[in-house]
């Protein structure tokens, strides 16, 4: 095998950006990954524009100290506010993340359409996916709302329950009486929900899924870096490592769920 055999790191808040994990894992089945979940101090949804800066810089700098090739920005809430802290401290490694991405796929899908944004509220609250989309289509409209309470539903793993069904309605009707075409899904653990929000939206309006087109942007940029791992053998030379800051109860059963395989070994950090 031979191209660059670095690892790509991946971080979020916690456990949902394993749903990051996962596309990439089916997109470049060649890549070794080293993801990193601050899950001692998750969520991140819910917390000041400094205090997020603050924990993402060390968190940078953590995985650059681990040698990767590229930056993967999996949670939403932080490529929300804190994408330049990321790109300063990169040192030149290619960075992606997950709004970039979600930008682009919403556009790709829906130019000059309505397109309806849900996020944490301080996703929302920083109109970090409104800036992108515009940025590539002024014409389009977006139509964002906050859903607090689906990261703790889908942490508890209500994916199919009645309160989050109930939840789901409530926080979709005014942007469905928008009537957008597409909903991006900006947040790590809203891909887990795709089924209910299908139900409760109906089979025409089309479902973002932030975690996909990041992968695809991966695999893009990595070719276009020179850096993608080439050559003949197969992905049993790729490897993961989950490191955390902290190893909840529930962490093992939750985090399979989001990643879709066993998680293997979890390393854990004190910080
Ligand atoms: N990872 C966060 C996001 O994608 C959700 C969890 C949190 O609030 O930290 O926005």
């Amino acid at each position: 095998m031979s191209g660059d055999r670095r690892p790509i790191g991946v971080f979020d808040s916690g456990i949902g950006g394993l749903t990051v994990v996962r596309a990439l894992m089916e997109r470049l089945p060649l890549e070794s990954i080293v993801y990193f979940g601050d899950t001692a101090r998750v969520p991140y949804g819910v917390k000041s524009v400094a205090t997020i800066e603050h924990f993402t810089a060390q968190i940078v700098d953590f995985l650059l100290r681990q040698e990767v090739k590229m930056l993967i920005v999996a949670c939403n809430t932080m490529a929300a506010v804190a994408a330049k802290v990321v790109v300063a401290r990169a040192g030149g490694i290619p960075v992606i993340d997950v709004i970039e991405a979600g930008a682009r796929a919403a556009v790709a899908i829906a130019a000059g359409g309505r397109i309806g944004v849900i996020g944490t509220p301080t996703t929302i609250n920083s109109n970090a996916y409104a800036r992108r989309i515009h940025a590539l289509d002024a014409s389009a409209r977006v139509y964002s709302q906050a859903c607090p309470l689906f990261v703790p539903l889908v942490e508890e793993g209500w994916l199919d329950h009645e309160v989050t069904r109930l939840t789901a309605q409530e926080y979709l009707r005014p942007v469905l009486a928008e009537d957008v075409g597409s909903l991006v899904l900006g947040c790590t653990h809203y891909p887990l929900l795709k089924p209910l929000l299908r139900d409760v939206a109906g089979e025409k309006l089309k479902l973002i899924d932030s975690a996909v087109t990041t992968a695809e942007l991966a695999a893009a940029s990595l070719q276009q870096a020179g850096l993608a791992v080439t050559g003949g053998e197969g992905p049993e030379n790729a490897t993961y490592r989950y490191i955390v800051t902290d190893v909840p109860l529930r962490f093992q059963t939750i985090g399979e769920r989001f990643l879709g395989r066993s998680l293997g070994r979890i390393e854990r950090v004190d910080w």
